[in-house]
């Protein structure tokens, strides 16, 4: 399975700024990445043609969206479609990124219209699940894992459209943004849960689905996150939007 590195650029930005720290990252990282490894660069909507544009034809480069409507078009103020985001150049697409969860208060029904929908459209998409930290502490890291897999995954539209490509990503929302990382045991233990509980619904692509971890995933830890069992490769949001340590991570 190949290694998938991602950068969740979230809101941050100028298109200016996009385009100078896309063609260091491209300078840094042409030729030099593993052929086993894509970089996915996701920024936020007003930089997509600019990113789309500076990695076209580059190869092991891809653009994804952080979200989008699960609507063909219509009276959706303030929302994009995944058409318009193919249309620019993106293959993948998240859904149920914990920001979107607890600021925005997408259900876990939105969150499995989103990842149906995209996948009917052709996006590659990367379910993002994860505990809060009253829910650890509180013993509760299965159930929710469990419960946010199943709402979006036990779905006769998701198994049908599952060509397009499916990717989990656990990120623990005490761990987004903080500077604290899960220890190595803990994200062993919720990646082997999470490939457990896609055997049983995706039995047949379940070994093939990649298991990204997310949370202050930062040059000096993510040889070490990328050694453990289960995990597949990465989604970095801080440490992603300077091209000398989102470099470090891609080459790390
Ligand atoms: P972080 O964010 O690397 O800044 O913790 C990760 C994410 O939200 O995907």
């Amino acid at each position: 399975m190949h290694t998938l590195i991602a950068a969740n650029w979230k809101m941050h930005m100028t298109r200016s700024q996009a385009s100078s720290t896309v063609q260091e990252l491209l300078q840094k990282l042409e030729g030099s990445i593993p052929a086993n490894r894509e970089i996915l660069i996701l920024p936020p909507f007003t930089s997509l043609e600019t990113v789309s544009g500076a990695i076209s034809g580059k190869n092991g480069f891809s653009l994804g969206a952080q979200d989008f409507y699960p609507a063909e078009e219509g009276a959706y103020t303030g929302e994009v479609s995944p058409e318009m985001l193919l249309d620019l150049g993106c293959g993948y697409a998240l859904a149920g990124h914990s920001e979107r969860r607890h600021f925005f208060g997408e259900s876990d029904d939105l969150v499995g219209e989103k990842l149906a929908y995209g996948l009917e459209k052709g996006l590659h998409m990367i379910l993002c699940i994860g505990e809060t930290l009253t829910e650890r502490n509180q013993g509760r890291v299965r159930e929710v894992l469990t419960r946010q897999l199943h709402s979006a995954l036990d779905s006769e539209r998701v198994r049908s459209a599952l060509r397009s490509g499916l990717s989990l990503a656990y990120e623990p929302v005490w761990a987004i943004g903080t500077g604290e990382v899960a220890r190595p045991e803990d994200i062993e233990e919720a990646h082997a849960l999470v490939r457990e509980e896609l055997r049983t619904l995706l039995p047949q692509s379940a070994d093939r689905t990649a298991i990204l971890y997310g949370g202050s995933v930062k040059p000096d830890n993510t040889s070490q996150i990328l050694g453990i069992d289960n995990v597949n490769g990465v989604l970095v949001g801080g440490a992603s939007l300077k091209a000398d340590s989102f470099s470090a991570i891609a080459l790390g």
